[in-house]
């Protein structure tokens, strides 16, 4: 079956073909087209902007990769939500349109769920049950995936998400958005244990997070040395011990749920999941407990259509009651997780 993917939740527009057989996909098309540069202007993403930015772009890179007639297309996979709610609209609209106009079934899709499925992407697929670390900028979750579809949040932050806290102390240092890269950019020439920024919750039962104390940390440390703000050492320093606080705790909870519920493969998901100093210690910890890592494409972890053909691939699959084209909202709230049966 070919899939033909939109996804437009935020500030990335992207379309994506896929085709699939089995377990196997292959990814066809994968093209994106970012905004960002457009939103540094304003400090952030403006979702009116982003719409009518989705809206421009949508159509040439349409009609680039995919006939008029939808040939060749069985089925439409789109971003449903959690996401800017005007942007998210132009992508569910488009697809209603096509999947009308070609008689083909419209799959709805949760972005968190496409984050999760970027990790189908690949020759080496998860075996479930999976404990997921779900790191995005807006979310940050741990995630137990029992089957297809199946999903169960164990925890998550209680503020800031973990690519919202890359973001935000990157700003403090100077550094554009997004900060995530940045931050990596400068660690790898900083001492990690120069200073000490707080790892929230690490001693709390649970599989919460918090890094809100972290962001006020690192900004109480810049303002008591403010005479080295540019020293470029100083800066890999603050940026080295940023990540590995980030890190830190990400590993430490996760590794107290993938011992508590003892999952066959450990997968990492979302933006935040492109930081090599992450994926080295997901896979070091996974080495540890003995339970196997698969890591995305890092292509595959930040926004892109791809990942979100890949889980609509599997809905699809699963139940092929797709949705009535002229019914689908987009719903800027969704969640994909059932409601927790156990916290501990
Ligand atoms: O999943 P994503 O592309 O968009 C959302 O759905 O939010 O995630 C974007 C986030 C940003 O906060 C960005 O700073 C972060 O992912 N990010 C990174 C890296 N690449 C992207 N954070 C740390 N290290 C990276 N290499
Ligand atoms: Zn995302």
């Amino acid at each position: 079956m070919r899939i033909l993917a939109i996804e437009s939740s935020c500030d990335e527009t992207a379309i994506a073909i896929l085709s699939g057989v089995g377990d196997v996909l292959t990814v066809e098309k994968s093209l994106i087209l970012s905004q960002i540069a457009i939103h540094a202007e304003f400090g952030g993403v403006v979702p009116e902007v982003a719409a009518r930015k989705h809206l421009e772009a949508i159509m040439p890179m349409l009609k680039a990769e995919v006939s008029p007639a939808g040939e060749g297309i069985d089925a439409i996979a789109v971003t449903k939500g959690p996401g800017l709610a005007p942007a998210l609209r132009t992508g569910v609209e488009v697809a209603k349109t096509l999947a009308w106009l070609w008689r083909v079934p419209l799959i709805p899709v949760s972005h968190m769920e496409g984050h999760i499925y970027a990790s189908w992407l690949q020759s080496e697929i998860p075996i479930l049950p999976a404990l997921v670390l779900v790191v995005s900028g807006g979310h940050t979750e741990l995630v137990l995936m029992k089957g297809h579809g199946d999903f169960e949040r164990l925890g998550e932050t209680l503020d800031d998400a973990a690519g919202e806290a890359f973001d935000k102390t990157a700003k403090m240092i100077g550094l554009p958005y997004p900060g995530g890269p940045e931050i990596a950019r400068l660690a790898v020439n900083g001492n990690r244990q120069a200073f000490d920024f707080p790892r929230a919750l690490l001693t709390k039962p649970g599989y919460d997070f918090s890094f809100s104390g972290l962001k006020t940390s690192v900004l109480y440390t810049l303002r008591n040395h403010e005479e080295r703000l540019t020293d470029p050492q100083f800066l890999a320093d603050i940026a080295a011990s940023i990540e590995t606080a980030i890190v830190d705790a990400l590993i430490a909870k996760t590794k107290k749920a993938a011992m508590d519920y003892a999952p066959k493969t450990l997968l990492l998901a979302g933006g935040v999941g492109a930081n090599q100093y992450l994926r080295e210690r997901l896979v070091a910890m996974g080495q540890e407990i003995g339970v196997a890592v698969i890591l995305p494409e890092r292509r595959f972890t930040t926004d892109n259509a791809a990942m979100i053909a890949s889980a609509g691939y599997f809905r699809f699959q699963q139940s092929s009651n797709a949705e009535n084209p002229l019914f689908l909202e987009a719903d800027p709230n969704l969640d994909f997780c059932k409601k927790a049966e156990h916290k501990n």
